[in-house]
Protein backbone atom coordinates (compact mmCIF):
# COMPACT_ATOMS: atom_id res chain seq x y z
CA UNK A 1 0.00 0.00 0.00
CA UNK A 2 0.91 3.29 -0.77
CA UNK A 3 2.28 5.82 1.85
CA UNK A 4 0.45 8.86 2.76
CA UNK A 5 2.70 11.93 2.71
CA UNK A 6 2.80 13.92 5.77
CA UNK A 7 3.05 17.50 5.56
CA UNK A 8 4.02 19.55 8.55
CA UNK A 9 2.17 23.34 8.10
CA UNK A 10 3.73 26.64 9.48
CA UNK A 11 3.74 30.53 9.15
CA UNK A 12 6.06 32.45 10.32
CA UNK A 13 4.07 34.28 12.86
CA UNK A 14 3.57 34.31 16.44
CA UNK A 15 0.04 37.04 15.40
CA UNK A 16 -3.45 35.42 16.78
CA UNK A 17 -4.72 36.99 13.82
CA UNK A 18 -2.15 36.39 11.27
CA UNK A 19 -2.39 36.25 7.52
CA UNK A 20 0.26 34.14 6.99
CA UNK A 21 -1.49 31.25 9.09
CA UNK A 22 -4.93 31.90 7.63
CA UNK A 23 -3.15 31.16 4.11
CA UNK A 24 -0.72 28.23 5.08
CA UNK A 25 -4.24 26.65 6.08
CA UNK A 26 -5.49 27.05 2.98
CA UNK A 27 -2.60 25.74 1.26
CA UNK A 28 -3.20 22.94 3.73
CA UNK A 29 -6.12 22.18 2.46
CA UNK A 30 -5.24 21.89 -1.24
CA UNK A 31 -2.33 19.10 0.53
CA UNK A 32 -5.41 17.17 2.13
CA UNK A 33 -8.06 16.93 -1.24
CA UNK A 34 -4.24 15.62 -3.11
CA UNK A 35 -4.15 12.86 -0.33
CA UNK A 36 -1.71 14.33 2.24
CA UNK A 37 -2.47 13.96 6.10
CA UNK A 38 -1.31 18.03 7.35
CA UNK A 39 -0.46 18.74 10.67
CA UNK A 40 -0.78 22.10 11.66
CA UNK A 41 1.91 23.72 14.11
CA UNK A 42 1.06 27.15 15.45
CA UNK A 43 4.96 28.61 16.12
CA UNK A 44 3.46 30.56 19.68
CA UNK A 45 2.82 27.09 20.86
CA UNK A 46 6.67 26.77 21.31
CA UNK A 47 7.44 29.13 23.34
CA UNK A 48 11.00 29.17 21.59
CA UNK A 49 13.38 31.56 22.98
CA UNK A 50 16.24 33.51 21.18
CA UNK A 51 18.95 31.22 19.45
CA UNK A 52 21.57 31.59 22.06
CA UNK A 53 24.66 29.17 21.92
CA UNK A 54 25.42 29.69 25.77
CA UNK A 55 21.75 28.75 26.44
CA UNK A 56 22.30 26.03 23.61
CA UNK A 57 25.47 24.81 26.14
CA UNK A 58 23.29 24.50 28.97
CA UNK A 59 20.43 22.52 28.02
CA UNK A 60 20.91 21.60 24.11
CA UNK A 61 17.49 22.22 23.08
CA UNK A 62 14.57 24.61 25.02
CA UNK A 63 11.15 21.79 25.06
CA UNK A 64 9.51 23.65 22.07
CA UNK A 65 12.73 22.98 20.30
CA UNK A 66 12.35 19.37 20.55
CA UNK A 67 8.46 19.43 20.06
CA UNK A 68 9.41 21.30 16.45
CA UNK A 69 12.26 18.92 15.79
CA UNK A 70 10.28 15.68 16.36
CA UNK A 71 7.36 16.94 14.56
CA UNK A 72 9.44 17.98 11.36
CA UNK A 73 11.48 14.40 11.29
CA UNK A 74 8.03 12.89 11.41
CA UNK A 75 6.78 14.46 8.22
CA UNK A 76 7.59 14.16 4.70
CA UNK A 77 7.25 17.90 3.88
CA UNK A 78 6.16 21.13 4.70
CA UNK A 79 3.96 24.25 3.64
CA UNK A 80 5.52 27.81 5.16
CA UNK A 81 4.17 31.20 4.94
CA UNK A 82 6.32 33.45 5.39
CA UNK A 83 5.73 36.66 6.46
CA UNK A 84 8.17 39.41 5.09
CA UNK A 85 10.54 41.86 7.84
CA UNK A 86 12.17 44.55 6.28
CA UNK A 87 12.45 42.72 2.91
CA UNK A 88 13.35 39.20 4.85
CA UNK A 89 11.97 36.22 6.31
CA UNK A 90 10.45 36.90 9.96
CA UNK A 91 12.60 36.91 12.99
CA UNK A 92 10.10 33.90 14.35
CA UNK A 93 10.78 31.91 11.17
CA UNK A 94 14.75 31.82 11.21
CA UNK A 95 14.32 31.16 14.90
CA UNK A 96 12.55 28.14 14.18
CA UNK A 97 14.90 27.06 11.60
CA UNK A 98 17.63 27.75 13.82
CA UNK A 99 17.22 25.61 16.46
CA UNK A 100 15.95 23.14 13.88
CA UNK A 101 18.78 22.94 12.45
CA UNK A 102 21.07 22.81 15.80
CA UNK A 103 22.98 18.63 15.77
CA UNK A 104 21.81 16.27 18.08
CA UNK A 105 24.08 13.10 19.64
CA UNK A 106 22.74 9.90 17.19
CA UNK A 107 21.16 11.99 14.80
CA UNK A 108 22.56 12.69 11.26
CA UNK A 109 23.02 16.72 10.67
CA UNK A 110 20.54 18.75 9.47
CA UNK A 111 17.96 15.84 9.93
CA UNK A 112 14.88 17.68 10.25
CA UNK A 113 15.55 19.16 6.52
CA UNK A 114 17.44 17.00 4.28
CA UNK A 115 15.38 15.93 2.12
CA UNK A 116 12.15 17.16 2.77
CA UNK A 117 9.88 19.42 0.32
CA UNK A 118 8.38 21.90 0.88
CA UNK A 119 6.19 24.31 -0.50
CA UNK A 120 5.87 28.16 -0.33
CA UNK A 121 3.37 31.31 0.27
CA UNK A 122 3.46 34.76 1.93
CA UNK A 123 0.88 37.05 2.80
CA UNK A 124 1.70 41.05 3.37
CA UNK A 125 -0.94 43.89 3.78
CA UNK A 126 1.86 45.51 1.27
CA UNK A 127 1.79 44.73 -2.58
CA UNK A 128 4.28 42.94 -2.89
CA UNK A 129 2.59 40.23 -0.66
CA UNK A 130 5.87 39.34 1.08
CA UNK A 131 7.79 38.06 -2.18
CA UNK A 132 11.03 39.26 -1.46
CA UNK A 133 11.43 37.14 1.72
CA UNK A 134 10.45 34.28 -0.09
CA UNK A 135 13.49 34.44 -2.24
CA UNK A 136 15.53 34.50 0.92
CA UNK A 137 13.56 31.33 2.50
CA UNK A 138 13.77 29.60 -0.76
CA UNK A 139 17.87 30.12 -0.42
CA UNK A 140 17.95 29.29 3.42
CA UNK A 141 15.96 26.21 3.03
CA UNK A 142 17.78 24.85 0.15
CA UNK A 143 21.39 25.28 2.04
CA UNK A 144 20.27 22.83 4.23
CA UNK A 145 19.05 20.23 1.81
CA UNK A 146 15.45 21.11 1.24
CA UNK A 147 13.87 20.47 -1.60
CA UNK A 148 11.83 23.71 -2.65
CA UNK A 149 9.14 23.34 -5.16
CA UNK A 150 9.36 26.49 -7.79
CA UNK A 151 5.65 27.37 -7.74
CA UNK A 152 5.06 29.69 -5.29
CA UNK A 153 2.57 32.65 -4.37
CA UNK A 154 2.51 35.88 -2.53
CA UNK A 155 -0.61 37.53 -1.27
CA UNK A 156 -0.46 41.05 -1.22
CA UNK A 157 -3.40 43.55 0.44
CA UNK A 158 -3.51 40.43 2.49
CA UNK A 159 -5.86 43.04 5.23
CA UNK A 160 -8.23 43.15 2.41
CA UNK A 161 -8.20 39.25 0.90
CA UNK A 162 -9.72 36.93 3.28
CA UNK A 163 -13.36 36.57 4.43
CA UNK A 164 -14.52 36.18 8.35
CA UNK A 165 -13.96 32.51 8.01
CA UNK A 166 -10.76 32.81 7.13
CA UNK A 167 -11.15 31.48 3.51
CA UNK A 168 -9.84 33.79 0.74
CA UNK A 169 -12.50 36.15 -1.18
CA UNK A 170 -10.41 35.53 -4.63
CA UNK A 171 -11.07 32.19 -5.98
CA UNK A 172 -8.45 32.30 -8.43
CA UNK A 173 -5.84 33.36 -5.18
CA UNK A 174 -7.22 30.01 -3.59
CA UNK A 175 -6.83 27.95 -6.56
CA UNK A 176 -3.30 28.84 -6.47
CA UNK A 177 -2.73 28.34 -2.93
CA UNK A 178 -4.49 25.11 -2.68
CA UNK A 179 -2.35 23.70 -5.86
CA UNK A 180 0.97 24.99 -4.03
CA UNK A 181 -0.23 22.50 -1.34
CA UNK A 182 -1.77 19.57 -3.48
CA UNK A 183 1.92 20.12 -5.59
CA UNK A 184 4.03 19.68 -2.33
CA UNK A 185 1.58 16.12 -1.66
CA UNK A 186 1.74 14.87 -5.36
CA UNK A 187 5.53 15.52 -5.39
CA UNK A 188 5.95 13.31 -1.78
CA UNK A 189 3.23 10.71 -2.95
CA UNK A 190 5.66 10.40 -5.96
CA UNK A 191 8.94 10.67 -3.60
CA UNK A 192 7.28 8.23 -0.28
CA UNK A 193 4.71 5.97 -1.73
C1 LIG B 1 9.42 44.73 11.87
C2 LIG B 1 8.47 44.62 10.72
C3 LIG B 1 8.96 44.74 9.44
C4 LIG B 1 8.09 44.60 8.35
N1 LIG B 1 8.59 44.65 7.09
C5 LIG B 1 7.78 44.39 6.03
C6 LIG B 1 8.32 44.28 4.72
O1 LIG B 1 9.52 44.43 4.49
N2 LIG B 1 7.48 44.00 3.72
C7 LIG B 1 6.13 43.80 3.92
O2 LIG B 1 5.42 43.52 2.96
N3 LIG B 1 5.59 43.89 5.16
C8 LIG B 1 6.38 44.18 6.21
N4 LIG B 1 5.86 44.22 7.48
C9 LIG B 1 4.41 44.06 7.67
C10 LIG B 1 4.05 42.60 7.84
O3 LIG B 1 4.02 41.99 6.58
C11 LIG B 1 2.66 42.50 8.49
O4 LIG B 1 2.74 42.94 9.83
C12 LIG B 1 2.07 41.11 8.38
O5 LIG B 1 0.70 41.19 8.65
C13 LIG B 1 2.75 40.13 9.33
O6 LIG B 1 2.32 38.84 9.07
P1 LIG B 1 1.11 38.14 9.89
O7 LIG B 1 -0.17 38.83 9.46
O8 LIG B 1 1.14 36.72 9.41
O9 LIG B 1 1.37 38.28 11.35
C14 LIG B 1 6.71 44.39 8.57
C15 LIG B 1 6.23 44.29 9.90
C16 LIG B 1 7.10 44.39 10.94
C17 LIG B 1 6.57 44.25 12.35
Amino acid sequence: MALVPKILAFAGSTREGSYNKKLVKIAAQGARTAGAEVTFLDLRDLNLPLFDEDLEAKIVLPEGGKILKNLMRDHHGFLISSPENNSSVSAVLKNAIDWASRPEPGQPPLSCFVGKVAGLVAASPGVLGGLRGLVHLRMILGNISVIVLPQQFALGKAHEAFNEDGSLKDAKARDTVEGIGAAVAKTLAKLVG
